[in-house]
């Protein structure tokens, strides 16, 4: 069966605007985060607290959160990938972190400098000083389903990632399609994997890019298998800029057409949605990669 109502999870503001190489003014990026509630959003991932150097597009994290007045209802959740980062998260007034965890080993390398086993030397006092400050943590996990630079990846390594995240305290677990080679099969071996590993699909959100076209059917595969959270960016923006040959995210657009279509509630104004992309896409000089925003925007 498919659930009646879907949380999305929205990452335009992060994982869309970390890969574009022009810096987009922190006015910018408030309004995008604002008319992104107004469009019915309750869960938007703002920014990162990583180092600047290796994502400059979001050096201006602190600034970002201070020129922010969301509803109380919205929660803003930012990415966080060590102590450093939550020092600084936690001084922006900061109530919900995202950590990263990669499934491999070069992944690991190339985007936290570290290894499959020592990131969780780096994670483990960062999610426990988070959970005493008060702090909901989720846990990323990324090339869950294949790697640029080792192809597939083994189930068993996936699995162990995940169960330590969630064995750390993370409350919730995304799955994370980095460089978007996922197909249904994959998805529903993971989810069920998880499973006899005692994470359940109630702490699962599912995270797409769409570099092959199958973030959709994945993310209608992951609903049938029991998962309610996915992540998607507005627009269709994103991208990892640390993993090649990474394209955007599944757009939010055409998850949402999709969950209407479905009569599952989302809480999302598709029209103000997509006016919010069609403005974004001015903002960066480029149209939207979203299929939804073409056909009703053009
Ligand atoms: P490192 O160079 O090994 O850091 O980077 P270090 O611990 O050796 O520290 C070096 C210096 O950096 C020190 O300063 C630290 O204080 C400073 P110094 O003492 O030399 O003056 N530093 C920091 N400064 C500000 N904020 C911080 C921070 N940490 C250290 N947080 C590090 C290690 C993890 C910091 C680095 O690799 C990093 O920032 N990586 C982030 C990469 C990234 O953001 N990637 C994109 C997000 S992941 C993604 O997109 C995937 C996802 O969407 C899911 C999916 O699709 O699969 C989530
Ligand atoms: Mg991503």
């Amino acid at each position: 069966g498919l659930p009646d109502r879907v949380t999305i999870y929205e990452v335009g503001p992060r994982d869309g605007l970390q890969n574009e190489a022009a810096i987009v003014d922190v006015a910018v990026k408030a309004e995008f985060v604002h008319r992104l509630a107004e469009a019915g959003l309750t869960t938007i991932e703002t920014t990162s607290f990583v180092h600047p150097k290796w994502v400059p597009q979001l050096a201006d994290a602190a600034e970002l959160l201070t020129a922010l007045d969301l509803p109380s209802t919205v929660r803003a959740p930012v990415l966080v990938p060590n102590e450093r980062g939550l020092d600084r998260a936690l001084e922006a007034g900061v109530r919900e972190i995202a950590i990263f965890a990669s499934a491999t080993e070069t992944f690991a390398k190339k985007n936290l400098n570290s290894t499959l086993d020592d990131q969780f030397t780096m994670f483990a006092p960062t999610i426990r000083r988070a959970l005493d400050a008060g702090l909901a943590v989720r846990g990323y996990v990324s090339m869950c389903y294949g790697d640029p630079w080792e192809g597939d990846v083994d189930l068993d390594q996936v699995v162990r990632v995940g169960a330590r995240l969630a064995e750390l305290g993370c409350h919730e677990l995304s799955l994370g399609d980095t460089i978007g080679v996922a197909t249904p099969g994959q998805v529903i071996d993971l989810i069920g994997a998880l499973g006899q590993a005692g994470v359940g699909t109630e702490v699962l959100a599912v995270h797409f890019h769409d570099t092959y076209g199958q973030a959709l059917a994945n993310t209608l595969t992951a609903l049938r298998e029991g998962v309610t959270t996915v992540d998607s960016s507005a627009g269709g923006l994103g991208g990892c800029p640390y993993a090649e040959s990474a394209t955007g995210n599944l757009a939010t657009e055409d998850l949402v057409w999709q969950l209407d279509g479905l009569g599952i509630e989302t809480g999302v104004d598709l029209a103000k949605l997509v006016a919010t992309s069609v403005w974004m896409a001015e903002q960066l000089g480029k149209p939207s990669a979203s299929r939804v925003v073409q056909a009703l925007a053009g």
